[in-house]
C-alpha cells in the first residue's frame, strides 16, 4: 500500500491462529498486517497436552533468540516472557492445551516480524514471520 493522504488506513484486521497438531510449529507460517492497524488476533492452542503462547518479535533472529533465553530464564510465571523487552512487540499468555485467548495490539511500522513461541524448546521450531505492509 503507498502512504501519502491525512486519512489513516488501515482499520482493523482479525487473524486467526492454532498450532499444527502436536507438532512444534503455528498452523500458519505466514501473516500479514498493515501498519497502524488494529489487530485481534486469537490463538488457539489446539495442541492436546502442550504449552504454547504467541510472541511477536521485532528485531530478527538475534532479537527472537535472546526473549526465547530470556523468557527462559524468566520461567512459566513470567509466561516465559523477559520483562521490558522493547522488542517484545505483542504476545499471549502461556496457553494450556485446548486454550484460546484473544488480544489487540497495533501493527507496528511496515517490516518483516517474526512471531514465535517462548515455551522452553520451542524456539526456533516454533515460528513464522508477519509481514507489515
Ligand atoms: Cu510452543
Amino acid at each position: 500500500a503507498s502512504g501519502g493522504g491525512g486519512a489513516a488506513s488501515g482499520g482493523s484486521a482479525t487473524i486467526e491462529i492454532a498450532v499444527d497438531g502436536e507438532n512444534l510449529a503455528f498452523n500458519k507460517t505466514t501473516l500479514e498486517a498493515a501498519a497502524g492497524q488494529q489487530v485481534t488476533l486469537t490463538f488457539k492452542n489446539s495442541s492436546a497436552v502442550q504449552q504454547h503462547n504467541w510472541v511477536l518479535v521485532s528485531g530478527g533472529d538475534s532479537a527472537a533468540s535472546t526473549i526465547a533465553s530470556d523468557g527462559l530464564a524468566a520461567g512459566l510465571a513470567a509466561q516465559y516472557l523477559p520483562a521490558n523487552n522493547p522488542n517484545v512487540v505483542a504476545h499471549t499468555k502461556v496457553l494450556d492445551g485446548g486454550a484460546s485467548e484473544t488480544i489487540t495490539f497495533t501493527a507496528p511500522s511496515a517490516g518483516t516480524y517474526l512471531f514465535i513461541c517462548t515455551v522452553p524448546g520451542h524456539y526456533p521450531l516454533m515460528q513464522g514471520t508477519m509481514t507489515v505492509k
